[in-house]
């Protein structure tokens, strides 16, 4: 399965609102919460080749190539690449950026990173075992590839036939405010896709995506088919100053919003066993 040409619409259409997200420190969840978690799991990084694949605007490319890497981000929204060249332009970082379909990244050479991670974006990725086929390929025997998604048990927004099948029990408190009462959910195991409505009061302009549900076991089966052992693991909790300034984000020091999966390459392909018993 490629990707598909509305995939790439929807983030174009995307792209000047999300930039503008992104850039005026309003991504709290990045800033506060699954950001730090993204630096922890990657660690130092001077010296090293980076792969940042579903780049966006270039937010962690340019972290990381302000930390000493050399980085590469690929995107496959034209807007969001057009974004990240400019920043790139006004405050060169050497930072090198592609318009591409994470499932087919034959601009890049194979087994040339220490380090590939995608952000936020393997939930978007339409072919996301080629994407983590591509991964395997471009990284270094011993190499990471660091995945960050929001965690597939506890997915906001998944509508199945209509319906709502995960969220937040909440009720109004009588000063009118918002109480996370317990995290639901339904059809985890059904895979399907489903759309993104972005519409909250930071976002400069409301837009639409979409996401692929899929299970855990499905990521993880992938990254070891790929020759990509699982070495960390985390479910990442808010910085205390996230909660200070957005204080709903306090319910994920119960249940957590995201995972961030840490695997290592060890060998190019896993090629199946057969264990003859006798
Ligand atoms: C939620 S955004 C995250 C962007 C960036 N990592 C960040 O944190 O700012 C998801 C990204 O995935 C990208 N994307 C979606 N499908 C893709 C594909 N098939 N190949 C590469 N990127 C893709 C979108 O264009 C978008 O930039």
């Amino acid at each position: 399965m490629e990707y598909d040409e509305a995939d790439k619409k929807q983030w174009n259409e995307a792209a000047e609102s999300w930039v503008e997200f992104v850039r005026n420190g309003k991504n709290y969840y990045s800033e506060y919460l699954n950001g730090p978690a993204l630096k922890r799991m990657i660690g130092n990084v001077e010296g090293k080749k980076v792969l940042d694949m579903g780049c966006g605007e270039g937010y962690f490319s340019r972290f990381f190539a302000k930390a000493g890497a050399g980085v590469t981000g690929i995107d496959i929204s034209e807007g969001l690449i057009k974004a990240a060249v400019e920043e790139e332009e006004r405050h060169p970082l050497g930072v090198k950026y592609f318009v591409a379909d994470a499932a087919n990244l034959n601009m890049l050479e194979s087994e040339s990173f220490d380090v590939a991670f995608c952000y936020m974006a393997l939930l978007d990725i339409r072919n996301y075992e080629g994407a983590i086929s591509e991964a395997s390929r471009v990284l270094k025997t011993g190499g990471r590839f660091v995945v960050l998604i929001e965690h597939p048990c506890f997915t906001l927004f998944r509508i199945v036939d209509g319906k709502v099948v995960g969220g937040w029990k909440t009720r109004l408190r009588e000063n009118g405010s918002k109480e996370y009462l317990y995290y639901w959910i339904t059809d985890y195991l059904r895979r399907h896709s489903y759309t993104v409505k972005w519409k909250h009061d930071r976002l400069p302009s409301n837009f639409v995506t979409t996401g692929f549900h899929r299970t855990l076991s499905d990521y993880v089966n992938a990254l070891t088919k790929h020759g990509l052992a699982i070495t960390g693991l985390d479910e990442p909790q808010p910085l205390e100053e996230g909660v200070r300034v957005h204080h709903p984000m306090k319910k994920h020091y119960r249940v957590p919003q995201s995972i961030v999966i840490e695997a290592t390459k060890i060998t190019a392909q896993r090629t199946p066993k057969r264990v003859k018993l006798i």
